[in-house]
């Protein structure tokens, strides 16, 4: 077989073992190893190699995919004095969830062994890996990106390499989950008010994943705000959308529920007021955050 369709994959948690799965189906000759030798069972059904030495898992292909807990973990695994002498010449694409620091420090280490690095960020869950829309971020040495996209591809039809600077797809995917985050934490004081008022909170999710679009536009007009650094003109100030949050403590009050949520967004926005920028946009918030 080619050099080029032989990966090893080092973590056989729940997603590591889809990402082995998922390259045998695409023909690739996948060498595992996992801490847990137990946990390599089904892959090996499924034609993968195990081997339980990891220096001798990782000498057995050209890349090797780390998806561990963290960084830090991948790290234990690889700085071991036993791996050292195979991991010049190797690709690592470390696909392990960290922050663009991490990123960046697993380049430098990678570099300092002669190794090229890529880093990624996974946007799915197991169950979706392998889809023509599977979200997958990457980012570090653009020659080893390009010779390798072809298995990246493989795990995600929907991926995209970010540029150079290791840290830029855990980046990218910190501002996607923290908005993804702010946005479902804010659902759930949704789903109280519906349940609040009798009506099914499945309609509720229903209806935004049909104005998903409209949410998307209103995200990439708070966006280009900010990079114009022009907060003046506001089709809806910041005053009244604070006036709008008042309503939402006001009706977790009469409804008996929890007003976190609604509280701190206020909180936010009363900040905002009182550096001056009620009658800007919404956007100003951001001006309070640095
Ligand atoms: N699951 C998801 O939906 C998802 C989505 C996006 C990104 N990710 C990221 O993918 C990475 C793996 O996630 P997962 O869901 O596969 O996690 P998991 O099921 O908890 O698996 C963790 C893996 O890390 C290994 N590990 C932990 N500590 C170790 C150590 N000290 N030495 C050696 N191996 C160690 C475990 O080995 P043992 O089997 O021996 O315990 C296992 O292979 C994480 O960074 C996660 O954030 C996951």
């Amino acid at each position: 077989m080619e050099s080029s369709k032989k990966v090893t994959v080092i973590g056989l948690g729940d997603m590591g073992t889809v990402l082995a799965s998922t390259l045998l189906k695409h023909g690739y000759k996948v060498t595992i190893w996992n801490r847990t030798a137990a946990k390599a069972a089904p892959l090996i059904a499924e034609g993968a190699i195990f081997i339980p030495d990891v220096a001798t898992a990782i000498a057995a292909s050209p890349v090797m995919i780390t998806c561990v807990t963290n960084y830090d973990k991948t790290r234990s695994i690889l700085g071991s004095p036993a791996v050292a002498p195979v991991l010049a010449g190797k690709v690592q694409i470390e696909l392990s969830s960290g922050t663009p620091k991490n990123a960046r420090d697993s380049a430098i280490w990678a570099r300092e062994r002669n190794m090229d690095y890529i880093d990624g960020a996974i946007l799915a869950t197991p169950s979706q890996i392998g889809r023509p829309d599977t979200p997958i971020f990457v980012s570090g040495s653009k020659p080893a990106y390009e010779q390798h996209e072809h298995i990246l591809k493989a795990l995600a039809g929907g991926l995209q390499y970010m540029g150079e600077e290791a840290g830029a797809a855990a980046t990218w995917d910190m501002g996607f989950l923290s908005t993804l985050f702010g946005m479902t934490t804010g659902f759930f004081h949704g789903a109280q008010i519906f349940q609040s008022e009798g009506i099914p909170i499945a309609a509720l999710g229903a209806m935004i994943a049909h104005t998903a679009p409209v949410l998307g536009e209103m995200i990439k007009r708070q966006a280009d705000v900010i990079q114009a650094g022009d907060y003046s003109n506001p089709e809806s100030s910041l005053n009244i959308c604070a006036d709008g949050v008042q309503y939402f403590v006001q009706q977790a009050k009469d409804a008996g529920i929890n007003a976190e949520i609604p509280s701190f967004i206020l909180g936010l926005f009363k900040r905002a007021q009182a550096a001056g920028y009620g009658n800007e946009q919404l956007a100003s918030v951001f001006k309070i955050l640095k």
